[in-house]
């Protein structure tokens, strides 16, 4: 096995990112829900699993990312990190947990590091919640960060469009990457952003810098998985490319059995006991 195989099996830990993004090799994250897609995706060779509370949308047909509970996003990273042995699992803190009451954020921190076997947290927001994001990584709780387009505060915004794009939300931005860096992130996701803005920030920062929606100047990429697959449908920002057509596979897959079934084909004699 060459050197570069058995590196490959390593586990991916934050230690290691922070390496990848000073050797310029970028990091490769994609989200996962349950245990089957996480264990197909790590087995994949990706660097970062993400359980996301896009899981309220795509798992649970919500139209926002805010109802998830802290309970469901605890069973659904259960689920996942039972599937993965290499890649570092990450774990959205769902809305309305981390708001400017560490003690709170502290708690529901270690629910989930303790009831899931994930590996890290990610939180939405800056300067706001900086308070929160120190204590838990002063409890030895490792933190990737996420600014940009925040969708827990999509009530705030009222649209999904491109954020940081005037003067004073970018300069923020700027600030809370920074302030972020301080308090001991050890990476932060922009999502919908400037690529430009993205870049610089990314260049700015030692820590990595991974995008959805920010350019390719960043230090990696991350997809929610049900788009990338082409599962989800009625979802198609610029930033997405989509690797495969699964919606229209798995369409036509049930839609043989379903004529199986109905013509008596399925089970045939050798599928029967
Ligand atoms: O919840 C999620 O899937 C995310 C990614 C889009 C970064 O936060």
């Amino acid at each position: 096995m060459s050197a570069y195989q058995q590196d490959n099996q390593r586990k991916v830990t934050t230690h290691r990112l922070s390496e990848m993004k000073a050797r310029g090799e970028k990091i490769s994250m994609l989200t996962s829900y349950d245990y089957s897609m996480a264990s197909i995706v790590d087995r994949a060779g990706i660097d970062v699993i993400l359980v996301g509370d896009s899981a309220s949308n795509v798992i649970c047909g919500n139209v926002t990312t805010l109802p998830i509970t802290l309970d469901n996003m605890i069973f659904l990273a259960r689920a996942v990190a039972n599937g993965v042995k290499r890649a570092l699992v990450v774990v959205d803190m769902p809305f309305g947990e981390c708001s400017g009451n560490p003690r709170h954020s502290l708690e529901s921190a270690i629910r989930i590091m303790k009831e899931t076997g994930a590996d890290t947290l990610k939180i939405e927001g800056g300067e706001e919640i900086i308070e929160d994001i120190r204590k838990i990584i002063n409890a030895g709780i490792p933190v990737m960060g996420h600014l940009g387009l925040m969708p827990q505060s999509i009530n705030k915004y009222g649209t999904y469009t491109v954020r940081a794009q005037e003067e004073a939300e970018a300069e923020k931005l700027i600030r809370d990457s920074k302030l972020l860096e301080e308090a001991g992130c050890y990476a932060i996701v922009l999502e919908k952003v400037p690529a430009a803005l993205a870049k610089q920030v990314a260049d700015m920062i030692r820590i990595p810098v991974i995008g959805i929606g920010a350019g390719g100047g960043v230090d990696g990429q991350v997809l929610v998985i049900h788009d990338m697959l082409g599962i989800s449908q009625g979802f198609s920002p610029r930033f997405l490319r989509r690797y495969a057509n699964l919606n229209e596979e798995i369409t036509k897959a049930v839609g043989r059995y379903i004529e199986d079934v109905k013509n008596k084909d399925f089970p045939n004699e050798s599928e029967q006991y």
